[in-house]
């Protein structure tokens, strides 16, 4: 056979297998994984003393993301190649619906900025903000689309985002007959209101009243609600960027009923606790939901070791030190949400598999293979397999990254990791056996990512994730 790539001597990880061999490409897709594969003329990739593993797919990004009078620092284009540089080979947006917007103009309207931009590949997801009968019809147009899942908010009602729990509940009796699933941001609206109210009212404006106005209750309560509307309908769901020990405990609970309830969270979450709301720079870390205790970030792990926890994604949206600015003399007026998605492959090795806290494969599993198997993409993308897309990363678990704004390559001019060295990051990234960056060095031109049509996903394949998940 002649390749056009191969990668050699690495040690391939994959949700399940750990073993050395080569792998050869031809176009887009690995056509052969082998002990040993000669090159004859094939371009090559050495990766002697690395780990080679399926490319991480982020699952929550919000690109140029239209939020809180502004729009998030990332285009299309940087913020893909930040992913690229982080490993990952595939980003999941959210398609934000606008107010009286069919939802099939959104994704237009979402393929406008992105195609000519990305250089990995996308998905969306589609974010149900305005909900009517007309949408609710449409909702099994986006899952034949390639679109099985969406996004519905139980907060932000100033910002006009808010589903009333009637309108979650009639998506997800919808999405549930097209075999789609209903993500969930999780935070109880009128508790939120009514504590971020007093504060102002006291004139408690700084960052730390934001985390204050959270609770851990918001999430836990939104959760607790979100899973019996899930059960009424009988209808699988997410929870996006969980935060909380309650929130899992919720999730766990479900799932000991059988329930085909997942849940994922950020790696924000799992580095720090709310001691940086006391930060000078403490406006950085203002996202939602805001970062908890000590206790929290261990129930996190704990989760994600056990298999409750099913992903790991980043909730790219961020803003500059100006845009931040926004909020200087009122906490509500920050803009929500940090940088993250070059930050999912290294932080949870080093802080994962470094520290025993996962193994090798759970790292590869919760990254890449979860991701895959819930929104559709399996087995195409999330694995090393013959005919699959040759999106691989090969990891050099030794190189030592500290994780500054300079070294980072979102376009924002800060980073919530600037204290911290990574140990073990992405040398390479290739997407449809194209390499994409090398060593931080971008090497296709922008628009080489291609949009991905989804499948829709049946329960017992989800449900399949949950049976023996960790390891
Ligand atoms: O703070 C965040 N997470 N910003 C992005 C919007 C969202 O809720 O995911
Ligand atoms: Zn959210
Ligand atoms: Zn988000």
């Amino acid at each position: 056979m002649k390749f056009d790539l191969v990668v050699k001597n690495g040690t391939i990880i994959t949700a399940a297998d750990t073993f050395q061999a080569d792998i050869g490409v031809q176009g887009e897709k690995i056509t052969a994984v082998a002990q040993t594969i000669a090159p004859d003329g094939a371009k090559l990739i050495e990766a002697k003393g690395k780990y080679v593993i399926p490319g991480a797919i982020d699952g929550h990004t919000h690109m140029e993301f239209p939020f809180m009078s502004t729009t998030s620092a990332d285009d299309f284009h940087t913020g893909t190649f930040a992913a690229a540089c982080g490993g990952v080979t595939t980003i999941m947006d959210f398609a934000l619906q606008g107010k009286g917007e069919s939802l099939m103009q959104t994704a237009r309207n979402w393929h406008a900025k992105a195609d000519p931009k990305v250089v990995t590949d996308y998905g969306l997801h589609m974010i149900v903000r305005d909900l009517n009968d007309h949408i609710l019809a449409e909702l099994g147009e986006m899952v034949q689309y390639g679109i099985p899942s969406f996004k519905v908010f139980t907060t932000y009602r100033k910002e006009g985002l808010l589903l009333d729990d009637g309108a979650i509940f009639r998506v997800m009796e919808e999405v549930r007959k097209h075999n789609g699933i209903v993500g969930l941001h999780c935070e109880n609206n009128d508790l939120i209101e009514t504590l971020m109210a007093g504060f102002l009212k006291e004139k408690k404006t700084s960052p730390e009243y934001f985390r204050k106005s959270k609770p851990a209750e918001v999430e836990g309560e939104a959760v607790q609600r979100a899973i019996m509307l899930a059960r009424c309908a009988g209808a699988p769901m997410y929870v996006v960027h969980m935060s909380t020990q309650y929130g899992r405990n919720r999730v766990w609970e479900a799932q000991q009923e059988g329930l085909p309830v997942y849940a994922e969270t950020c790696p924000h979450y799992l580095v720090f606790a709310d001691e940086v709301y006391q930060r000078k720079d403490a406006a950085n870390f203002v996202m939602s939901p805001p970062i908890k205790g000590a206790a929290d970030r261990a129930a996190l792990w704990a989760g994600l070791a056990n298999g409750d926890i099913s992903t790991v994604a980043s909730d790219h949206c961020c803003f500059t030190t100006e845009q931040k600015k926004m909020g200087e003399d009122d906490f509500t007026k920050i803009p929500n949400g940090v940088a993250g998605t070059e930050a999912i492959l290294p932080i949870l090795f080093s802080e994962g598999v470094r520290k025993n806290r996962i193994s090798l494969n759970l790292w590869v599993r919760i990254t890449s293979y979860n991701p895959a198997k819930l929104f559709g993409l399996y087995p195409r993308k999330g694995t090393l397999s013959v005919g699959s897309d040759a999106d691989i990363v090969v990891f050099d678990p030794d190189k030592k990254v500290p994780m500054t704004a300079k070294n980072l390559h979102s376009r924002i001019d800060h980073s919530i990791y600037e204290e911290y060295t990574a140990t073990g990051w992405p040398v390479a990234t290739i997407v449809r056996g194209q390499v994409v960056q090398e060593n931080g060095e971008l090497k296709v031109d922008k628009g080489w990512g291609k949009y991905i049509a989804r499948r829709p996903v049946t329960e017992s394949e989800t449900l399949s994730l949950l049976v023996g998940a960790a390891t």
